[in-house]
């Protein structure tokens, strides 16, 4: 398609949702979403899976790929909705083909990737692959798809992948809008619905123009295995909370837990903020070898059900004083999410009144801590009280108190029956 047909298009686009936005009304606009470009009917709630590049970078095989899709499975993480099996970059052959078809690198993929979509199809699993929306990919080893969108869709789709991780390396200048439209468009031609993840960093607030294209667009730079950068990434993505729902979600990036180079608080707390955020959840480790303790992170369902919760609201921080923050999320059932999180190094003791979370003020609220796996008992039973340790946080879902939810089972957690 014509480029200009296409920026035509994304301005079209772009008036439709500022209609849809200005008129307030959040299912309208969203319906309109869904009506125009992409309509994939995919990632209605944050996609859920593994990618190569955090821990493997360039390194990677198709034995490396199978063997992730295996431990994924005899984890149980595959079960908990981690679908996804992600190939970065570094996949391919330097040079398109004579028929100008990008080739999977015979040294390291020589079964090729259908053969791979195959094996982790039969795993109940989903197959991702990686381009860039520019000549070459960022490694510099192989082409980007920029020119070739509708053939590399093509191919992507008569491979059988699901998903799309698109980059912005060595491009032609012109705008991001313009780009990754021409990928969306493609996609959408080809036939196959597949997620379509948009790689522009966030450099010209993607929030803004990329929920009309894609399901998730990254609202940083490259997420680094150290508190600092894993903090920072956390608050340049709760800048644009408001713009994210289902099928359209902000990306902070992928995880780095079970990478090393935080602690295990700091990694929980990684993980409760990325859950409460509505961020995609792309394991980063290498699974193969993963301790019980990260499984344990990445594989808490409680935390994991908060993020695949159907309103998909992005949770947000409410407060932030003396490195202290509370954060909270609007849940199915009338519920409330929140994480207490201590990015101080002292020892902090939280307090969170009901009337804070919007609640009534003299409500009897059931507490939920997702990490420890128990309710919490109230003392004052108005406002929610912890002391939290140092990089730590505290995760909790809070529920009106009413006689069928105290008469669940021992400590299993069900919805509160008498909430719609
Ligand atoms: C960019 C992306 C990363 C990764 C690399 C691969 O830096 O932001 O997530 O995909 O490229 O080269």
């Amino acid at each position: 398609m014509e480029r200009r047909v296409i920026g035509f298009l994304v301005v079209l686009l772009q008036l439709v949702s500022c209609v849809g936005a200005l008129s307030g009304n959040a299912s309208n606009s969203g319906s309109l979403y869904a009506a125009f470009l992409l309509s994939n009917g995919i990632g209605r709630t944050p996609p859920m899976g593994w990618n190569s590049w955090n821990h493997f970078h360039c390194r990677i095989d198709e034995w490396t790929i199978k063997k992730t899709a295996d431990a994924l499975v005899s984890t149980g993480l595959a079960a908990l909705g981690y679908k996804y099996v992600n190939i970065d970059d570094c996949w391919g052959e330097a040079n398109r083909d004579s028929r100008g078809n990008l080739v999977a690198r015979k040294s390291t993929f020589p079964s090729g990737i259908k053969a791979l979509a195959d094996y982790v199809h039969s795993k109940g699993m989903k197959l991702g692959i990686y381009s860039d929306a520019g000549y070459r990919t960022c490694s510099k080893t192989m082409p980007g798809s920029l020119g070739h969108e509708e053939q590399d869709a093509r191919t992507f789709a008569s491979w059988g992948v699901d998903y799309l991780k698109y980059d912005n390396c060595y491009h032609d200048g012109s705008s991001p809008q313009n780009r990754f439209a021409r990928m969306s468009y493609a996609l959408r031609k080809a036939g196959r619905p597949i997620l379509y993840s948009i790689c522009e960093w966030g450099e010209q607030n993607p929030a803004t123009w990329a929920g009309t294209l894609g399901n998730s667009w990254r609202t940083g730079g490259d997420i680094q295995d150290k508190w600092e950068s894993m903090t920072s990434a956390a608050d340049q993505n709760d800048a644009w909370g408001r713009f994210a729902g289902p099928g359209r979600w902000n990306d902070p990036d992928m995880l780095e837990v079970g990478n090393g180079g935080m602690s295990i608080e700091e990694y929980r707390s990684h993980f409760s903020i990325w859950a409460i955020m509505k961020a995609p959840l792309l394991i980063g480790c290498d699974i193969k070898s993963a301790s019980r303790a990260m499984l344990r992170i990445l594989g808490n369902k409680e935390v994991i059900d908060v993020n695949q919760d159907p309103l998909g609201i992005q949770g947000r921080k409410i407060r932030s004083r003396a490195d202290q923050e509370v954060w909270a999320v609007p849940l199915s059932g009338r519920r409330i999410g929140i994480v207490l999180w201590n990015r101080s190094w002292s020892r902090a003791p939280f307090t969170v009144s009901w009337r804070e979370l919007g609640l009534a003020p003299s409500a009897p609220m059931l507490v939920r801590d997702l990490w420890l796996h128990k309710f919490v008992s109230t003392r004052q039973r108005y406002r929610l009280t912890a002391i939290v340790s140092p990089h730590a946080c505290k995760m909790y879902v809070v529920s009106a108190q009413t006689q069928s939810l105290l008469e669940t089972n021992g400590s299993q957690w069900s919805m509160p029956a008498f909430l719609p």
